[in-house]
């Protein structure tokens, strides 16, 4: 199988940087692994770096490492400034209303964390509800669990069809009196399904119950737009968005950040300490206690300006055009079944083929230079849903080529027929 797709949109192709030649900025797609050319189709568990953010990371602690907020010295100022420019990059990215609603962490998981034990916490009561999905990943499962243990509230999960799509109207008659929360993925992980967001927070808010977005899988692969959205909470990672790891963003409604307590005590979160009593600072600060990731900080907002470049509509598109040529492509090897096949899905590709074990499939892979992820996903509660064990994933970004999904499939044909003269061989 050899070839171009098609159809690839006009959208995809008449941006300013054509997203075809973007590919060349990622240094470390150019090199072979076992012999052959690397195709990296594990985009959902973490992104490459342009040459761009990799170089802020160098040109920062080459020029300007120092502190932020506290030295009056020339590079602790210029420091503050990148950091703090990186922060005003982030909000106009997702469009919040103001600066002090973007929150510095680690990333994802630690953005819910944040929100499970400041936000809910407190407001929790013994029969409180918190409201998931069934197709969760495990951060946005654990940290409600961990707070329904502490409060003797209970965790509720709204199911999905077998195809992996809400079944909004449950999901929407299980928010009641006790839901203080709904928390729910924009794009799962595993599945690759893009929930009806915006539809969900207006379901939640009608109840008068807030909402938190994953945006792990989707801010770098559409445009997010969280005012449109409506959510109260949106958090997301770095590396999952051709930025550094380490660095992620808690998206909070202001009014809701301002009630909420310090989650971690020190450093800029403070503006006075006595042994009596602790002052916090102002927000986004109160929630960014020592001394923060700047380089991550500065670096996601150069993969930021990166994004831009290339526009969101002309990323989604392009990887959309990804996906339904892999799709078909798939379709062509024996005994492969997809996992997840709702019709509003992002570029990841589940699937399972009859008799083979997800790690040897993988692993057959790797020797053919093709990196997938096997398993769980990070997903156990979704696949007891499914009743699998786990799945092979390919997870695409906008700079993998259908030559590079082609290479996938012969790959798993090898796979497929090497299996099958084992066993012939008895
Ligand atoms: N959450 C990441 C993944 O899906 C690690 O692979």
């Amino acid at each position: 199988m050899t070839g171009t797709p098609t159809g690839l949109s006009q959208a995809a192709t008449s941006n300013r940087r054509p997203i075809e030649t973007a590919r060349n900025d990622f240094p470390i797609l150019d090199q072979t692994v076992a012999g052959k050319p690397l195709v990296y189709l594990d985009n959902a568990a973490t992104t490459q770096k342009p040459r761009r953010v990799i170089d802020s990371l160098r040109h920062y602690y080459e020029h300007d490492n120092a502190n932020v907020h506290r030295g009056i010295h020339e590079l602790s100022e210029r420091a503050t400034r990148q950091y703090e420019s990186a922060r005003d990059k982030v909000r106009d990215f997702i469009n919040a209303d103001v600066r002090e609603e973007i929150i510095f962490v680690r990333g994802t998981t630690e953005a819910i964390n944040l929100v499970a034990q400041s936000y809910l916490r407190p407001i929790l009561a013994a029969g409180d509800e918190i409201l998931i999905t069934e197709m969760e990943h495990h951060s946005n499962i654990v940290p409600w669990q961990l707070v329904a243990e502490q409060t003797g509230a209970r965790l509720r999960v709204a199911p999905i069809t077998d195809s992996g799509e809400l079944l909004l109207p449950t999901l929407a008659e299980m928010i009641g009196p006790r839901t203080r929360l709904l928390a729910v993925t924009q794009v799962s992980n595993a599945l690759g399904s893009i929930n009806p967001v915006a539809d969900i927070v207006r379901l939640a808010h009608e109840q008068a119950v807030p909402v938190l977005v994953d945006g792990a899988q989707a801010v770098g692969h559409m445009p997010v737009d969280v005012r449109a959205i409506g959510c109260d909470f949106y958090a997301f990672s770095g590396h999952k968005m051709y930025g550094p790891t380490g660095i992620g963003v808690l998206y909070g409604r202001r009014d809701l950040l301002e009630k909420m307590p310090p989650w971690q005590g020190g450093g800029e979160m403070i503006r006075s300490v006595s042994f009596e009593k602790t002052e916090y600072n102002v927000l986004p600060h109160k929630f960014e206690a020592g001394t923060p990731h700047i380089a991550g900080a500065i670096g996601l907002g150069v993969a930021i300006d990166y994004i831009e470049d290339l526009g969101r509509s002309a990323i989604e598109c392009h990887e959309q055009d990804l996906l339904a040529y892999a799709t078909g492509a798939l379709a062509r090897v024996p005994g492969l079944r997809l996992v997840g096949t709702a019709p509003q899905k992002a570029a990841i590709l589940s699937f399972l083929i009859d008799g083979l074990h997800p790690h040897d499939i993988s692993t057959v892979l790797d020797r053919e230079g093709v990196a997938v992820r096997a398993g769980h996903h990070c997903a156990m509660p979704l696949m007891a849903r499914l009743g699998i064990p786990g799945t092979t994933r390919a997870s695409l970004a906008f700079y993998n080529k259908p030559a590079e999904i082609d290479a996938l499939v012969r790959g798993l044909l090898q796979v497929v027929a090497f299996f099958n003269r084992g066993r012939a061989g008895g």
